[in-house]
């Protein structure tokens, strides 16, 4: 998508360690009418795919998250971090490693807010190793949905999350697809 690289070239700043800064329009930050036109191009994308619910991660896949939703004209739901003490129903969870930070994360979503029938798009910002998607896909699979899209904002398609959402048959769709950093330049697919 033309635009949203252009703004990563004029906004964005690669960091070591492969990692692309772009805390004043996604990640911190957060440019509102970009954000529409991102759910626009996501809902152009999976317009036939038979949406019924986008479900995405806190926090920053939130903003795109909503904006598919709303374009789409199904609920968004996100996974949590922290299990919240509010907590008394039913559960789905799952475990996420993050690489950059050498973490796992347990996220959850309440069993209430994901349908056998339902037909999901799993959205987020950025698709690395792809270990958030994984858990995504977990727990839409655990509620008996199908998983019937997976669209990021950005992926870094030299990492493993591309070639093993492909390899494993999900409809993957990045708005904008980094081959690789090249002297602190960003090539682009
Ligand atoms: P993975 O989920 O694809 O396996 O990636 P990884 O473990 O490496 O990513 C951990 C976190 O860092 C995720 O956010 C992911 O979206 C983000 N991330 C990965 N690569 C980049 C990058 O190049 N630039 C930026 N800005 N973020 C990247 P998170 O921990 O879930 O945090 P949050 O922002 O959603 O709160
Ligand atoms: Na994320
Ligand atoms: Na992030």
């Amino acid at each position: 998508m033309e635009l949203l690289e252009e703004r990563i070239k004029k906004d964005g700043v690669v960091l070591p360690g492969d990692v692309l800064k772009v805390n004043s329009f996604l990640n911190h930050q957060i440019d509102p009418q970009l954000m529409m036109t991102l759910g626009q191009e996501f809902a152009r994308l999976f317009k036939d795919a038979g949406v019924t619910r986008v479900l995405t991660a806190e926090a920053s896949g939130i903003a795109p998250g909503i904006m598919a939703a709303y374009c789409l004209g199904v609920p968004m739901v996100f996974a949590r971090k922290k299990k919240p003490s509010t907590v008394t129903d039913a559960v789905y969870t799952a475990e996420v490693f993050s690489y950059t930070k050498q973490v796992t994360n347990t996220i959850s979503v309440e069993a209430k807010f994901l349908d056998a029938n339902d037909r999901i798009l799993v959205i987020d910002d950025f698709l690395a190793n792809g270990e958030a998607a994984k858990g995504l896909i977990s727990l839409a699979e655990q509620a008996g949905a199908e998983v019937v899209g997976v669209g990021v904002v950005v992926e870094k398609a030299f990492q493993g999350g591309h070639d093993w959402l492909v390899n494993h048959g999900y409809h993957l769709e990045a708005l904008a697809s980094i081959k690789e950093f090249a002297d602190g330049q960003v090539i682009f697919n």
